[in-house]
C-alpha cells in the first residue's frame, strides 16, 4: 500500500502502522482504559441519519465558515497534537503548511517539537495555540505573550488533562520521549529503519516551547504520562481561564468542555468558543461522545458562543451531521496524524484534500449548497 492508495483515515492508519515503530503508532492510535470512549466518539455519528433534498442547484457550493475570528474555506481544522516530529521528521511544520495550503487553520500544542516562533513564521495563515497551564505559571503566561509576538490568531485552553489518562498501550509499549532505544524497543526500531534513520539524522528531539525553561522538555528521558503528571497544574480553575482570556485579549476557546454547566461557565468568563471534546478518548474512558453532547450544548449556549466539535471525525458525513446539529466547525486529530506518520507533508495534503472532497460531494448529495443552511431538519433521529 502506498500514499496514493489511501483514501480515508482508515487507509492512512494501516500505512502508519507499517511505517512507525510500535510505541509511536500506539501512542497516536490508543485511548484510555478499555477504549470505550475512543470507539464511541466515531460510532456516535451513526445514530443520526442524513435526509437529502433534491434539485436544489448545486452549481456553486459555499463551505466557508468563520471560526475564532478566522475565515476558513471549509468547516474543518487541525486539532493540537503533541510532538509531531516523533511521527515524521517533517513534524509540525508540515501540518501547518498543509493546513494553510488547504485554506484552514492549524493548532499548535504546548508540548510540540517545533516552537511557537518557528510555526509563527511558517505561513501567513490562521494559527491557534493550545495552552497547557504548567506549574511554572510564569512560563505558562509567557506562552501567551510569545503567541502575540508570533502573530497567532487564537488560543485554546485545554481543560481535560490535569492528569494523564490511563493509556495502557503506552505502558505496554514503553512509550517515552525521546524514544528509548532499549533492548525491548530495539526490535521495533530496527524493523523500521527508514523511520529510525530519519529520526536520528534530523533535528534533535525537544519539547521546543518549554525546553529553555524546564529540563523535562529536553533530552531527559520521561514518559508522556509522567510529564503530564509532574508538570501540569491541577489547581487551575475558571478564574485562571478568565485570566488567560484577559491576558490574550483575542479569540479564545476552552477545549475539553463536555457538560452544559461548563459551557455556560465558558460563556460567563467571556470565551469566544468551546471545543466539545474528550481528548479523542485518551482521558476519561466511559465519557460520553462529543457528538452526543453537541445538541444539548448548542441548545443551551449556541446563541452566545461558537460551538466546535472535536473527536471521532473520520468522514465528510460526520462533519455534515455535526454542522446540521449546530456546530460551527469540526476539528480532526488522528485524521491528519495517521497521514503524517504514513508519509509526511504530501500525505497530510492528501488526507486534507480527500476529506474536503468528501464534504463537497456529500453537500451535493444532500442537495445543500451552503454549510450555513444545514440544520436539524436534515437529520433523522431514532
Ligand atoms: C492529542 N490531543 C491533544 N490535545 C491537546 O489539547 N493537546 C495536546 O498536546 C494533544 N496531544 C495529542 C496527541 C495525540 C497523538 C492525539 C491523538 C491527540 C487531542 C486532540 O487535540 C484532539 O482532541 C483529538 O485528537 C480529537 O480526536 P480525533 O480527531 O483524534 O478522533
Ligand atoms: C496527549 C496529550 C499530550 O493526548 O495531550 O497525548
Amino acid at each position: 500500500m502506498r500514499i496514493g492508495d489511501c483514501n480515508n483515515p482508515a487507509d492512512f492508519r494501516k500505512l502508519a502502522r507499517k511505517r512507525l515503530p510500535a510505541p509511536l503508532f500506539h501512542y497516536i492510535d490508543g485511548g484510555a482504559d478499555d477504549e470505550v470512549t475512543l470507539r464511541r466518539n466515531t460510532s456516535a455519528f451513526d445514530k443520526v441519519r442524513l435526509i437529502p433534498d433534491a434539485l436544489a442547484d448545486l452549481s456553486n457550493l459555499d463551505l466557508s465558515v468563520n471560526v475564532l475570528g478566522q475565515d476558513l474555506d471549509w468547516p474543518v481544522f487541525c486539532s493540537p497534537t503533541a510532538m509531531s516530529r516523533l511521527f515524521h521528521h517533517h513534524g509540525e511544520n508540515a501540518v501547518c503548511r498543509a493546513a494553510h495550503r488547504h485554506g484552514t487553520m492549524y493548532s499548535l500544542s504546548t508540548i510540540s517539537t517545533t516552537s511557537i516562533e518557528e510555526i509563527g513564521a511558517q505561513t501567513p495563515g490562521p494559527k491557534c495555540f493550545q495552552l497547557y497551564i504548567h506549574k511554572d505559571r510564569a512560563m505558562s503566561w509567557d506562552f501567551i505573550d510569545r503567541c502575540k509576538e508570533a502573530n497567532f490568531s487564537a488560543i485554546c485552553l485545554t481543560v481535560d488533562t490535569l492528569v494523564a489518562g490511563n493509556r495502557e498501550r503506552d505502558l505496554h509499549s514503553g512509550m517515552t520521549t525521546p524514544p528509548r532505544f532499549t533492548l525491548s524497543s530495539m526490535l521495533s526500531f530496527f524493523t523500521h529503519p527508514h523511520w529510525s534513520v530519519n529520526y536520528l539524522t534530523s533535528k534533535k528531539f525537544e519539547l521546543a516551547n518549554v525546553s529553555a525553561t524546564i529540563e523535562e522538555g529536553t533530552r531527559k528521558l520521561i514518559s508522556v504520562i509522567d510529564y503530564i503528571n509532574s508538570q501540569f497544574d491541577r489547581s487551575i480553575t475558571w478564574k485562571d481561564a478568565e485570566q488567560a482570556i484577559q491576558r490574550w485579549g483575542g479569540p479564545f476557546a476552552i477545549k475539553g468542555v463536555m457538560s452544559i454547566d461548563d459551557a455556560r461557565r465558558a460563556v460567563d468568563i467571556g470565551a469566544s468558543a468551546i471545543m466539545i471534546s474528550n481528548h479523542g478518548g485518551r482521558q476519561l474512558d466511559g465519557a460520553t461522545a462529543p457528538f452526543d453532547q453537541l445538541g444539548p450544548i448548542v441548545d443551551a449556549v449556541g446563541d452566545r458562543i461558537e460551538v466546535i466539535l472535536d473527536g471521532g471525525v473520520r468522514r465528510g458525513t460526520h462533519v455534515l451531521k455535526a454542522l446540521a446539529m449546530g456546530a460551527r466547525a469540526c476539528m480532526i486529530g488522528r485524521g491528519y496524524l495517521y497521514a503524517l506518520a504514513a508519509g509526511g507533508e504530501p500525505a497530510v495534503d492528501r488526507a486534507l484534500s480527500k476529506l474536503r472532497d468528501e464534504i463537497e460531494r456529500d453537500m451535493i448529495l444532500m442537495g445543500c449548497n451552503s454549510v450555513k443552511r444545514l440544520n436539524r431538519s436534515r437529520l433523522h433521529f431514532d
